[in-house]
């Protein structure tokens, strides 16, 4: 197979044969210039008015299906914006191959088509070049992937699709047992268990491109159906396994983009996340931390601020720096709106003008506003936002509105990457509509060998043997230590307050799996679709994706989920509750 970008002014007087599709045609004063495009970009035929064929070509239109021979020449006048821009083809022969019927949206790189009808004609879609070149770099990183792993002694294992709900704490996805009626299997969430019983089997290093299915509310970085780079390794400990990882992401950075990524990366406390940045998977390219001031209004007369460090509250802000004159009572009441969702009570500010204003400059007496003036360094133009909350709604909130005001204020720079660990994850969170402490990861996180004693009677200040590793502010992977030992694994079961036929009925088989020599082990998963989106530079988690869903959880193009017959509902035993 030859493609287009194969040939450069190098190969002028060669004879070539292309085959691709028509994606532009123009007949400028009797010479036929023909777009021919392929997977690799585009090369310019030219047909002249001479030519045997000058009448096929007259009628060719856009997405015929083409192969065209002919003789490479340089051009009179080269186009740097493509590849092959110094050199076309004079054509000698073409053969056509297809015809296509008119196109619902103009196959371009710039396409104003809205994303349902692209989705709708998908594989329309992916001949616009900037799909194709992310599925080529998606194949280039799974590609360096098997190769450094395979480097490393891994060997790539499937694990089964059909299998039982697997416990990542999403909802599963169940498909009906015809054979077994009224029983279901389960997609995995991800390969967790087995990928343990690997390890238990002696396989020592593991590793699989794994589709896992999740049936969760999506987002622009999340699908129902996504990939994991699925990685256990057997006789090691938290830092063995961040090596390994790390050194992953750095190859895989360096065959990609060309670029250096200094190792060891930075490790992060996860509580030292919340507090500085308001996020487990803080986003490093831009600064604006938060700082506690709560120390600077103990005595305050302002009411609102006095009842929520009585309420065991906190006050806390960012300083966006020389950007005041930018935030009119019109921006500030929106971004009030954004905190709000974030379930903030509202979102005070002041401002570094000729003398500071705001909405509490008037309440603050001399000795806060100079305290606060000097403890974030404030000058000229400065504006600071304030919010006075619960700890984790004050910082969840801020480090929110910390994200928006870098995007909106274009403080990011896009070719930058700030790679971190967060690390010594909490073991429990608690969960207010349960009303009581719920495992942060699986339970089978091992948790700190200093916790372990926690785990029943001080489970907030339990931690876990567990790490993500997060670039430019999105998880991109993340894992454990797994616990191996028997008795920690029960006391952990008992932690989470499961019954021993919950235990049983769960994760019986695994927990009897455990008892036959299980070797200390470990793992991570990396998201491979947001490592892509990384590497690609798109925020929309479809981009790199030939077959993705919609936020719906729906296909346009085959429309699926659909309606089932009623014989094959029968056959599993099945009836649709009518509404
Ligand atoms: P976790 O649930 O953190 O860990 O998933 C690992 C990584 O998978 C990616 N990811 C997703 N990507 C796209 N769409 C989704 N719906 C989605 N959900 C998760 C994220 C995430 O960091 N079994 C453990 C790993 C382990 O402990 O070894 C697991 O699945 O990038």
């Amino acid at each position: 197979m030859v493609l287009n970008t194969d040939y450069s002014i190098k190969n002028v007087g060669e004879t070539v044969s292309l085959n691709g599709w028509v994606s532009k045609i123009r007949n400028l004063g009797g010479i036929i210039f023909i777009d021919l495009r392929d997977r690799s970009g585009i090369m310019q035929l030219i047909v002249r008015p001479e030519s045997s064929i000058y009448e096929l070509a007259n009628n060719l239109k856009n997405e015929y299906v083409i192969k065209a021979e002919g003789t490479i020449v340089a051009r009179e006048k080269a186009n740097k914006n493509i590849a092959t821009g110094e050199i076309e083809v004079e054509v000698s022969n073409i053969v056509l191959l297809n015809k296509s019927l008119e196109l619902p949206f103009e196959i371009s790189d710039n396409t104003t088509a809205l994303e349902d009808t692209r989705l709708k004609y998908r594989y329309l879609d992916l001949r616009r070049n900037n799909l194709s070149s992310n599925l080529i770099t998606r194949h280039k990183i799974t590609l360096a992937v098997r190769n450094f792993l395979d480097s490393e002694r891994f060997i790539e294992v499937e694990t089964p699709i059909l299998c039982k709900s697997t416990p990542e704490g999403a909802r599963d996805y169940l498909v009906p047992s015809r054979v077994n009626k009224g029983k279901f299997y389960a997609l995995p969430q991800s390969p967790q268990i087995f990928k343990q019983l690997l390890m238990v089997g002696g396989v020592e290093r593991y590793f699989q491109i794994a589709k896992c299915f999740r049936d969760e509310d999506l987002r622009a970085d999340r699908q129902p159906e996504f990939t994991q780079i699925d990685i256990e390794m057997s006789f090691v400990d938290e830092d063995d396994v961040m090596d390994l990882a790390e050194k992953l992401v750095a190859y895989v950075f360096k065959e990609i983009k060309g670029i250096n990524i200094k190792l060891p990366l930075m490790k992060m406390k996860y509580d030292d996340a919340i507090n500085k940045y308001g996020s487990d998977k803080p986003d490093l390219r831009f600064e604006m931390e938060i700082q506690d001031i709560s120390d600077i209004f103990k005595n305050t007369d302002i009411s609102f601020f006095k009842e929520n460090l009585d309420n065991n509250g906190v006050i806390n802000a960012i300083v966006a720096k020389n950007v005041a004159d930018k935030y009119s009572r019109k921006e500030i009441d929106k971004l009030t709106d954004y905190v709000k969702t974030y379930k903030a009570k509202g979102l005070a500010y002041i401002k570094m003008e000729d003398e500071v204003t705001g909405s509490i400059a008037k309440l603050l007496n001399d000795k806060e506003r100079d305290k606060l003036i000097n403890s974030l360094k404030l000058e000229k133009n400065d504006i600071v936002f304030i919010i006075s909350d619960k700890y984790n709604i004050t910082k969840t909130a801020l480090g929110a509105l910390r994200c928006k005001l870098a995007r909106d204020l274009n403080l990011i720079n896009k070719e930058d990457y700030k790679l971190l660990w967060v690390v010594d994850f909490p073991s429990f969170e608690w969960s207010e509509e349960e009303n009581r402490f719920m495992a942060t990861h699986h339970p089978f996180t091992a948790p700190k060998d200093s916790d372990i004693d926690k785990l029943i009677n001080d489970k907030a200040n339990c931690y876990s043997k567990a790490y993500d590793i997060v670039i430019n502010g999105y998880e991109a992977g993340g894992g454990s230590i797994r616990i191996h030992d028997e008795k920690v694994q029960e006391k952990m079961f008992e932690a989470l307050e499961l019954t021993e036929e919950q235990i049983r009925e769960k994760f019986g088989f695994f927990v009897d799996a455990l008892k036959y020599g299980t070797p200390p082990h470990g793992g991570l998963a990396f998201g491979l679709d947001r490592l892509v989106m990384l590497l690609t530079g798109t925020e929309n988690i479809r981009d790199v994706i030939a077959f993705p869903k919609t936020a719906s959880a729906s296909d346009l193009m085959s429309e699926c989920p659909n309606n089932v017959d009623e014989k094959q509902l029968k056959e599993l035993g099945i009836m649709i509750e009518k509404k």
